[in-house]
């Protein structure tokens, strides 16, 4: 059994989430959910958005399924919830797949998750603010094995996006990532990223695995979402050593909370990462999310009149008639989708 800690959080996530637990329990029996309370909510009563004596049981489980949280930005002292679980549980890498669901093409964003001008360091006085800008060699190096990884596993060569030309960090965080690359055989091509950004609005599928530090990643990710058709449809998994945490990269949408039309999609595909993750069938949920999409109603975002729950249980009926894989070698077509990320990132 593997235990697998929920926080459904705010808004949205609420819908999501359920819906997520229950497509991969249409899976798999082998993981057992325990609930946890984040949030703003949290933060209210407690002045934490999660507490102390939550985050250390969060430790010893094997994942996280997130949902999403309202982060306010003018409540003074408030911190985001995922910030500081990334934080707490040491989750290094961020990696968002933007797919085209009906065309099976995905964009690979790899983007380091703790350090850059996130790393909460600054320094204020009455008339000065100074946020940190952290880029250190182990937290370069090992987002670089990650993306390295990725790349091999999927046969393909690392975009590095950068501005060293300018930022002092960047030339330190290029170094090692072309020098971790290098080791392993893997193609690096250079970019930066104010340039870069038109590449990614006007031929975005031909990048191999993106790589790049914090706040570039925060951004280039949501510009590459305009290729999903909806930000609801994209997955996320937030990697450290010990524990993984997977949430769609969508808000908490308070204006649709609770009408039950929320996209499930992202979160159902991060579902699907996080059983990739688990070493259990990961595959299954991402073939049957992409057989529904081209039959099934959508939800409004998509321009579709479905409810939550419609989508739900069409996934489910697609992952009930889903092929065997012993029986993969007669149907193979690219429509199959393998699970691929790198074992040695999976639990
Ligand atoms: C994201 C979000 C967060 C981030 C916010 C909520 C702190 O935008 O996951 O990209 O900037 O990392
Ligand atoms: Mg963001």
């Amino acid at each position: 059994m593997h235990r697998v800690a929920v926080i459904k959080g705010d808004g949205i996530g609420i819908e999501v989430t359920e819906a997520a637990m229950k497509v991969i329990e249409a899976v798999t029996d082998r993981i057992e959910f325990v609930e946890f309370e984040g949030g703003f909510r949290v933060f209210e009563r407690y002045g934490v958005p999660i507490r102390g004596e939550d985050i250390e049981e969060i430790r010893k489980m094997d994942a996280v399924l997130f949902g999403a949280t309202t982060t306010p930005f003018n409540v003074p002292n408030y911190k985001s919830l995922i910030l500081t679980l990334r934080k707490e549980l040491g989750l290094y890498a961020n990696l968002r797949i933007i797919p085209d669901l009906w065309n099976g093409r995905e964009i690979y964003v790899v983007r380091e998750n703790s350090e850059g001008l996130y790393s909460g360091m600054f320094r204020a006085t009455e008339d000065r603010v100074i946020d940190f800008r952290i880029i250190t060699e182990e937290g370069s190096r090992r987002i670089a094995r990650f993306a390295v990884e990725l790349a091999k596993n999927k046969e393909s060569f690392i975009t590095l996006v950068h501005k060293a030309n300018v930022l002092m960090g960047d030339r330190f965080f290029r170094k090692t990532v072309i020098r971790e690359a290098e080791k392993e055989g893997i193609d690096v091509r250079e970019r930066l990223v104010d340039s870069f950004t038109i590449d990614l609005v006007r031929n975005p599928w031909n990048h191999g695995i993106i790589l790049t530090e914090n706040l570039f990643g925060d951004i280039l990710s949501d510009l590459a979402a305009i290729h999903a058709r909806s930000i609801g449809v994209i997955p996320s998994g937030n990697y450290g050593i010990d524990i993984a945490l997977f949430e769609p990269i969508h808000g908490s949408a308070p204006d649709i909370a609770g009408k039950g039309i929320a996209n499930p999609i992202g979160a159902i595909l991060s579902g699907a990462m996080l059983l990739d993750y688990l070493g259990l069938d990961g595959w299954k949920i991402w073939n049957a999310v992409r057989s529904y999409v081209k039959v099934g109603s959508l939800t409004p975002d998509l321009g579709g009149v479905a409810m939550t729950r419609d989508v739900v249980e069409g996934v489910i009926e697609e992952i009930e008639s889903e092929i065997d894989p012993l029986e993969w070698d007669e149907v193979w077509t690219d429509e199959i989708r393998i699970s691929f990320i790198p074992t040695m990132f999976t639990k």
